[in-house]
């Protein structure tokens, strides 16, 4: 999967993970803020072992979607989505992150809303789900932008830098 974002935003794409990306990917994750609103598969610091770690599985993601975010030539970010098992295989976590000199640009709305827009189109999974901190109110918006909808608020459901936190469940749905 390789498409260009709308052409308000020139120069971004998203494409699949590559090796030579292992350089710009710790530069753009190797960030606390970053970090902070992402589940704990994402690690702080974040080493070139991690990154040698995250582009193996974008190299075989299976029946999931792993793609970087590319601004400009470089990675700014990534996004996907994980596909669920046994009787979950509809249903996939949504997920995104972009470097902190990206943010700010409707980069990751009009991303999100891509690769959602494409799984919806092409039937890959019926239900996308995200769960998000209850201080990241930039990704609820990134997330209603793309045409997901707040299913619940679930309390004490995730503890993260030290607190145990709500987090807002949204999804969006492709029935057929
Ligand atoms: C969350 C994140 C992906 C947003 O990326 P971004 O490209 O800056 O987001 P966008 O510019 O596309 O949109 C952000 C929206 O949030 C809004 N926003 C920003 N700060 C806000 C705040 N404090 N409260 C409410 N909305 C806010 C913006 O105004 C914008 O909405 P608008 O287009 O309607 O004006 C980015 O900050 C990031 O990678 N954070 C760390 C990782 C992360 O949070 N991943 C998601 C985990 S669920």
């Amino acid at each position: 999967m390789h498409f260009p974002l709308p052409t308000a935003l020139p120069g971004c794409v998203l494409r699949p993970w590559r090796a030579a990306d292992k350089q710009e990917l710790v530069a753009q994750a190797n960030n606390r803020k970053v970090w902070r609103n992402m589940t704990h598969t994402f690690p702080h610091p974040y080493t070139p072992e991690d990154a040698d770690l995250w582009l193996a599985i974008g190299a075989n993601p299976g029946a999931s979607l792993q793609l970087a975010i590319e601004v400009d030539g470089g990675v700014a970010g990534g996004i996907g989505a994980i596909a669920g098992e046994g009787i979950f295989q509809a249903t996939a976590q949504f997920g995104y992150w972009l470097g902190e000199t990206h943010w700010g640009r409707g980069i990751a709305s009009a991303a999100a809303r891509a690769l959602a827009d494409r799984i919806g189109a092409e039937g890959l999974f019926a239900r996308l789900e995200a769960q998000v901190f209850e201080w990241n109110a930039p990704s609820m918006r990134v997330l209603e932008k793309a045409g997901f909808g707040r299913d619940a608020m679930l309390r004490c459901a995730a503890t993260k830098d030290g607190r145990l936190i709500d987090t807002a469940l949204y999804s969006r749905v492709f029935p057929h």
